[in-house]
């Protein structure tokens, strides 16, 4: 009574377990599932099609009126009214001293493209070709509220894309924060008529220097 191994039913078994594992009449679904603890789900997926909720479809849309988390609605829509309005009505929620420096990387990786690091609308795109954006430090340019601007990049004007998919609200204050600082600097600079006690004895130089350019590039 020794037990011997008859090596070709062993070699039989191994050969059968392994087709187990290789001959599978689904390939996208195996045979045997090895600790499929979290495979199959008792809940269904999201776009799974479901039996019991409205429409036959498990992710259901939102409720109608209802906004998701964190989103503040804005109730403009791209017309020039409402560019106008927004100017009146649209306020930073945030403090420009803190935000121009955020806004300083916006401007530099967004806007410098077209509008060139200076604001005078010499950057490399349109030193190539593109239709050249006005001078963010013209006459015209500083008379908008930074609530027309924000709607400048929330909808675009013109030839200016809209930015509302690359920037969020907050990094489009950031940057209309940067844009107001570097205009009213460039306002503060060549009005030698009201010159502020301080501003006197320190930027005379810039101040004698700085309309030639400015008035250059105004159209
Ligand atoms: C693809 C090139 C391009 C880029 C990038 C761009 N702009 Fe402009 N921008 C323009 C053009 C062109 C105009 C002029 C639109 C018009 O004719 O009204 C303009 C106009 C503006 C105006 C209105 C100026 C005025 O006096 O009416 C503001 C403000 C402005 N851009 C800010 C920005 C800021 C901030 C960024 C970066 C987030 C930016 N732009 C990025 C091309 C660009």
């Amino acid at each position: 009574m020794s037990a011997k191994i008859n090596w070709t039913l062993a070699a039989l078994f191994a050969l059968t377990m392994a087709a187990n594992f290789a001959v599978r009449p689904d390939p996208d679904v195996p045979n045997i599932d090895y600790l499929p603890d979290m495979a199959h789900s008792a809940a269904y997926a999201s776009f799974s099609p479901n039996p019991i909720l409205p429409e036959g479809k498990t992710m259901q849309p939102p409720v109608p009126g209802t906004l998701p988390r964190g989103v503040t609605p804005l109730h403009f829509q791209a017309t020039p009214e409402d560019a106008l309005r927004a100017g009146a009505e649209l306020k930073s929620p945030l403090d420009p001293e803190k935000a121009k420096i955020r806004g300083t990387v916006v401007y530099q990786n967004f806007c410098t493209p077209c509008h060139g690091g200076s604001m005078r609308g010499d950057g490399a795109v349109a030193l190539h070709g593109y239709p050249a954006p006005p001078n963010l430090k013209g006459e015209k340019s500083l008379k908008l509220t930074e609530g027309q601007m924000f709607h400048i990049l929330t909808f675009g004007q013109k030839k200016m894309p809209s930015y509302a998919t690359q920037l969020t609200p907050e990094d489009r204050w950031s940057v209309i924060a940067y844009v107001k600082s570097a205009q009213s600097e460039a306002e503060a600079a060549p009005s030698p008529a009201a010159p502020s006690p301080a501003a006197q004895s320190t930027a005379t130089p810039p101040a004698a220097a700085q309309p030639q350019p400015a008035q250059e590039v105004k159209k």
